[in-house]
């Protein structure tokens, strides 16, 4: 099956609608995706229908509304190629790092230990790591960047030793497209007898990432950013580790018993679920994981490739315009500078012919001191894009810079 792209919009009811008089053109994918038609309804059944809270609800609606989040926790398993218990429900990215770095992280690393981390990651894949360097006395590495924006695989092998602990890294990252060789680093890390984290919020949405082939430690990855749901993520984990690790936050649901003389924490996946979920959220993921699967990941991935290339030729013939991001292995991401002119007037330009676009650092500074850039202007593609949005992109580009140039 190939992706039929009228139908497919047609999924998307925000992408009906018209910004500044211009149809809007969304190519701001990578910070947020649009929600198809499957995953609002979801929403609105769970609330109209069977809202309630889960686990020990002894009710007809809180057995509903169990078996649904339960059934999704399953459903987001199987995608990954995961046991159903380790599938953790967190906010998001930034909180699955955070987790890792608070318990597996504080109990293994010690002074004088190192954590590595890549120049291209997000702040939230930086900042958890930094402050837990601080409090151990652990020295944060860091693997540069080619200039072409792939990773300095050479230099990661020659970080890489027995004071490793964790190695986090980025799959794809979110600024400049590259598509990472996780799996060598994994193998090399495991050599060394280090544990990989690896982000996966700007690979889920785009391809298959089955966690027992890469062999990945833990993965973590966003709802928002896979056609689901904000406030809801999932972090995976290896059983073995998780059931090692201490709990994180403390308070109902992720305990067995409680006494003032000790409590006992429960089991996975619920060790690392304190308090109410966010059911609804963690119950429509499953429908938006569902929706990406009727597509098909392989079309998906294809659709976005063609756009993708077609993208960097159109952007290309623009007098001055720079990519910043030309890894061989990309994902539908293009980062770019036009001349001297500062981004964000582009992005406000753009915005007045109703093309979303992302501008600025993204989240990623150290990535653009390296550059030697503050920011980027960044087009995001998901499927539902098309070469016409491209065209319109590129028409628009071209007059910012002449009106800013
Ligand atoms: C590569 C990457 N990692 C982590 C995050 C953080 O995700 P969230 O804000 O959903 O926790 C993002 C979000 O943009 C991202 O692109």
């Amino acid at each position: 099956m190939s992706i039929h792209i009228a139908s497919i919009r047609s999924h998307f009811p925000i992408l009906q609608q018209s910004v500044n008089g211009k149809p809007l053109v969304y190519l701001d994918n990578a910070a947020t995706s649009q929600k198809p038609l499957s995953v609002i309804k979801a929403i609105e059944k769970y609330y109209s229908e069977y809202n309630s809270n889960i686990h020990r609800g002894a009710h007809r609606l809180a057995q509903l509304a169990t078996d649904a989040y339960e059934n999704s926790r399953a459903k987001i398993a199987r995608h990954l190629n995961a046991e159903t218990r380790e599938i953790n429900f967190v906010r998001g990215t930034t909180e699955a790092v955070n987790l890792v770095a608070n318990t597996y992280g504080r109990k293994h690393v010690n002074l004088g230990d190192e954590i590595i981390v890549t120049e291209m990651e997000h702040h939230s894949n930086i900042v958890p790591w930094q402050m837990l360097c601080e409090e151990k006395g652990a020295k944060l590495k860091v693997v540069p960047v080619l200039d072409d924006g792939t990773l300095d695989i050479e230099a990661f092998e020659k970080l890489i030793s027995e004071r490793t602990k964790i190695v986090s890294v980025v799959y794809v990252s979110n600024s400049l497209g590259t598509i990472n060789p996780v799996k060598h680093i994994i193998e090399k890390a495991h050599e060394s007898g280090s544990v990989v984290f690896v982000d996966g919020a700007q690979a889920l949405p785009h391809m298959r990432v089955n966690v027992r082939e890469l062999d990945c430690d833990f993965l973590g990855f966003s709802g928002h950013k896979v056609f689901g749901p904000t406030g809801i993520g999932v972090l995976f984990g290896k059983q073995h580790l998780l059931e090692a690790m201490p709990p994180y936050m403390g308070g109902g649901e992720m305990i067995k018993t409680v006494s003032f003389s000790g409590t006992t924490f429960n089991d996975l996946p619920y060790k690392f679920e304190a308090g109410t979920p966010n059911i609804e959220a963690g119950i429509v993921l499953g429908e938006a994981i569902d929706y990406m699967n009727e597509i098909g990941l392989e079309n998906i991935a294809a659709e976005e490739q063609k756009l993708l290339h077609y993208a960097t030729e159109k952007l290309s013939e623009i007098e001055g315009l720079r990519i910043v991001g030309t890894a061989p292995e990309k994902s539908s991401v293009v980062s770019f500078l036009v001349g001297d002119i500062h981004p964000f007037d582009i992005g406000v330009l753009l915005n007045e012919s109703g093309i979303a676009i992302r501008t600025g650092h993204h989240c990623c500074q150290p990535l653009m001191e390296r550059f030697g850039i503050e920011g980027t202007c960044r087009a995001s593609f998901a499927f539902y894009n098309t070469f016409e949005e491209v065209d319109i992109l590129t028409e628009a580009v071209k007059k910012a810079a002449k009106i800013l140039g």
